[in-house]
């Protein structure tokens, strides 16, 4: 499929449907190789008499359309390009169809397809129409019943959404289960599973004294790893009762583990299908990181069970409305949920940690994408495949917009907002503007006279805002101002329009402190209140804010917590940082004044490294960093985020032209310089930090231990102390859960090509090759090495462990080599192999391929040489004869 023939759709295009379907009732006779299925449809019109239905449907056999009963001849109905169309004469209809589709043959995962021995669906976004003829899109709701029938051996268990109503052993052998949902739903959160499975589960009241059941399924064997999944859902429960006053509308509540998935996990009414990786959990396979991403994925698809289900979109453009918010409350369960127990100080480091690990993430996977061809809105104008639209923008910055409105309209004020969003739109298709009329309901009454008409346009502009600080300081009047100005560039396509329109400005809360020169916060009056932080409302190009009773010039914190996603562009004497990095009281803006400390010094690192001799560190990062290690009041877990260098991704991102071996070179050298200067501290932090033998739990204390004690061996590795290969050995060998272990594995891989690296590889696949998520660890590990090149990773493809089809393993590898791996992929073989990637795993899974074929998306802004090479990598890709819609959205904007 080529790019000119491919349809551009548009948001400003949107049509309601001319119909609707009350119910639906679909029978499937499930085989892997051949399951037909039969649907009746209840239709009834909506619009002006005379408009034909239309039905979509992709790789399916049509065997029969019947209309009130009567089959119809094929000259009585239209199939062509994936569209069904009937041409209906009455009010209201049954439709019946009749079609086939080929499971074990469907290997890009959307429909109904194959995992192991069993079957399952994956519907969001457009995938319910390779399963039968329907309306599939977001604004057609339907109460659905489904009747699954199948062999007993190989299937006994037949799930769909809602209740089950009844089973039946049918007299040809097979079994039947019929379930019925109470919901009225979008096809895309349809499912059905079919197979044999462990189940685990518990039963619960709800906070209006429901019963419910909450159950866990996962391959048999796999029981003894599901305790946590279902403890994170317990907790997911309470959560939204007690946050946000929703509770669980559904007698079962299903989540179901499959190996072979696009995704993290999908929302589906009542039957929650997972990617594996993120419900299976022991302390012996699963490391603290993975423990906490299975909370934040169980609580995230929980939570859509309100924020997309009950409330869903109207049409894909709208995607963000549901995404947007659910990660914003996953993002608030998880920080919940670290901070539980604690108060004050404590409390807000905890949180704190929460934050600083999701602006890393925003960062590193949407500031590029903000700034590169594929740049927009969190509300798309227009996409070729709705796929290639699941990104960090509609996501990470999607839940940026939404915690901007909390911090607007404060934590009552929101909750009151989400209240207001659920008594108007509850049971309906709805979109992004709709959620802000009702936040907007809140502000206007806090706010008398104003709204939110700029705070709307984070919808539909896209790029990265830069707000630039002045600070002017008058010791007479013992007056600060405070001016704050922001610049909205172009960005991606829109640089290609001209005359190019100037961009108006947002709404932009910057929260603000200020610290004297001692390092202590000064109270500042803003809109009649005296507090330690002010939220300033920029919703201007430019203004001034003026605070009196200044004793002395202050040295300012900015942007506290992350208030915005924006760049802050100011200048600041490195003197202002190193007081910020002892003494601000905002645990983020803390992280924040290291976290630049370590990039001004390693970008000037990336300017000298073509010379002979590499600069010294500055003595001052040196010590700032040493007293933050031995900081008795910081927790663990935030000492191992603001002792962590900034990534090399992130380097090479301020690098200009990207310069990918300047980066890694710069940061390796760093590492090394504070691994050496602090030897002896990371050697009694590590000691003193040590595991004790007791039970294992991933709770933030104990994990945060766990981190630190990791991060201490890694400088030590860096630094290639005498004692740091014979602990990562000990810690390797002696682990008694994965943490330890991957972190003694990790600093033996990544910091010694040496007898004892390759020795402990083999005994760790050799103990784990039954476990395929532990498996993917080993193949990332080894994909993200530093040694590792293009010839490593053909010899691993090799490897009888490996497979292009299962998507958690090529990322494991495929992935993590080209994109996490600078030094690797950035070679002339290294871009040759990523192209050859992208072109063989489009032939199998184009939603996965497309993935992929973003990796370079920034090409244009690297040193001649790679820029080049990316370039032709990119055209080979489009010129190659059979690619997907997707692929071919991709390489084509990147290339214009
Ligand atoms: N809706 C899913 C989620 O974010 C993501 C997903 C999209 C999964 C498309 C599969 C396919 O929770
Ligand atoms: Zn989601």
């Amino acid at each position: 499929m080529h790019t000119d023939t491919v349809p551009t759709i548009s948001r400003h295009d949107y049509q309601p449907y001319p119909y609707h379907l009350p119910r639906v009732s679909l029978e499937f006779d499930l085989n892997a190789a051949q399951t037909r299925v039969h649907s009746r449809l209840d239709v009834e019109r909506v619009g002006d008499e005379n408009q034909p239905l239309r039905l979509n449907g992709q790789d399916l056999v049509l065997e029969s359309v019947a209309l009130d009963g009567r089959t119809l001849s094929a000259e009585e109905y239209q199939l062509q390009d994936e569209i069904l169309t009937i041409f209906p004469t009455s009010a209201s209809f049954t439709l019946q169809i009749t079609s086939l589709c080929k499971p074990a043959e469907n290997s890009s995962l959307m429909g109904l397809y194959v995992s192991g021995d069993k079957l399952f669906t994956q519907c969001e976004a457009e995938g319910f129409r390779r399963i039968t003829w329907f309306p599939d899109r977001p604004d057609v709701m339907s109460r659905y019943r489904v009747t699954l029938r199948a062999d007993p051996k190989q299937y006994p268990l037949l799930l769909s959404n809602g209740n089950l109503l009844e089973e039946a052993d049918l007299p040809d052998g097979r079994h039947e289960a019929v379930w019925e949902d109470p919901h009225p739903k979008p096809s895309y959160l349809f499912a059905l599973v079919a197979g044999d499975f462990a189940c685990r589960e518990q039963a619960i009241t709800t906070q209006g004294k429901r019963d419910a059941l909450l159950q866990i399924y996962s391959d048999r064997g796999s029981e003894t790893k599901t305790e946590w999944a279902l403890d994170c859902l317990v907790r997911s429960v309470q959560w939204d009762e007690q946050r946000f006053g929703l509770e669980l509308d559904l007698d079962r509540f299903m989540v179901v583990a499959a190996r072979d998935f696009n995704m993290g996990a999908m929302e589906n009414k009542g039957l929650n299908i997972f990617n594996s990786a993120y419900v299976l959990a022991d302390k012996d396979s699963a490391t603290d990181s993975a423990y906490r991403a299975i909370e934040a994925v169980i609580g995230h698809e929980y939570f859509h069970n309100w924020t997309g289900n009950r409330v869903t979109c109207r049409d894909w453009f709208q995607l963000s409305l549901k995404e947007g918010l659910t990660v914003f409350r996953d993002q608030e369960f998880s920080a919940d949920m670290l901070a539980q127990d604690l108060s004050g100080a404590e409390a807000a480091s905890a949180r704190a940690v929460k934050r600083i690990d999701d602006v890393s993430t925003l960062r590193i996977a949407q500031f590029p994408e903000d700034a590169g061809p594929m740049a927009h809105p969190i509300r798309p104008e227009s996409y070729q495949e709705i796929g290639n639209f699941y990104t960090a923008t509609v996501y990470e910055k999607g839940a940026e917009v939404i915690r901007m409105q909390h911090t607007i309209l404060g934590e009552a004020g929101f909750r009151a907002g989400i209240d207001e969003y659920f008594r108007r739109h509850d049971g309906a298709a709805v979109t992004c503007d709709d959620f802000v009329s009702a936040m907007e309901s809140v502000y206007i009454q806090q706010n008398p006279g104003k709204d939110l008409d700029a705070f709307r346009r984070w919808y539909s502009q896209a790029g990265t805002p830069r707000v630039k600080v002045d600070l002017d300081y008058n010791a007479e009047t013992r007056t600060c101002s405070i001016t704050l100005g922001q610049r909205n560039e172009a960005v991606g396509i829109e640089r290609l329009q001209s005359p190019l329109l100037p961009k108006p400005p947002l709404h932009i809360p910057f929260a603000l402190g200020l610290l004297d020169q001692q390092g202590k916060a000064i109270p500042l009056e803003h809109d009649g209140k005296t507090a330690e932080t002010v939220l300033l409302e920029l919703t201007e190009e430019q203004q001034t804010w003026v605070f009196s009773n200044i004793p002395q010039k202050p040295v300012p914190s900015l942007l506290r917590n992350f208030s915005a996603p924006v760049i802050v562009d100011v200048e600041r004497q490195e003197a202002d940082l190193i007081l910020l990095a002892q003494h601000d009281t905002d645990p983020f803006a803390r992280w924040e004044a290291v976290q630049e400390l370590a990039t001004r010094q390693l970008l000037a690192l990336t300017r000298s490294v073509g010379e002979e001799q590499q600069p010294e560190v500055d003595p001052r990062i040196i010590e700032t960093w040493k007293r933050l290690l031995l900081d008795a009041d910081l927790s663990a877990a935030y000492k191992t985020r603001i002792l962590s260098q900034p990534t090399e991704k992130e380097l090479l991102e301020k690098t200009s032209p990207m310069d990918p071996a300047a980066a890694v070179k710069a940061s390796r050298h760093l590492r090394r310089q504070l691994g050496e200067a602090l030897a002896s501290d990371w050697l009694s932090v590590y000691r003193n930090s040590a595991g004790s033998d007791e039970q294992y739990t991933p709770d933030p204390l104990s994990s945060g231990r766990r981190s630190l004690h990791n991060l201490c061996l890694y400088y030590l590795m860096a630094a290639g102390h005498p004692e740091a290969k014979p602990l990562a050995v000990a810690q390797y060998y002696g682990a008694t859960n994965m943490t330890d272990r991957m972190g003694g594995l990790s600093a033996l891989v990544h910091f010694s090509n040496s007898p004892e690296s390759q020795e402990a590889l083999n005994h760790f696949y050799e103990q784990w090759q039954q476990d395929p998520l532990v498996i993917d660890k080993w193949f990332a590990l080894q994909a993200s090495a530093p040694g590792t090149t293009v010839e490593t990773i053909k010899s691993l493809m090799l490897h009888p462990a490996f497979s292009l089809r299962n998507p958690n393993r090529a990322r494991s590898l495929i992935f993590q080599f080209c994109m996490n791996n600078l030094q690797g992929v950035h070679t002339s073989e290294g871009y040759e192999f990523w192209a050859d990637q992208v072109i063989a795993l489009d032939q199998l899974n184009p939603e996965i391929a497309a993935r992929l074929a973003r990796a370079f998306d920034s090409w244009a802004r690297f040193t001649a040489t790679n820029r080049d090479a990316m370039q032709a990598g990119l055209q080979r890709i489009q010129q190659h004869p059979t690619l997907s819609r997707n692929v071919s959205e991709i390489v084509s904007k990147a290339l214009n």
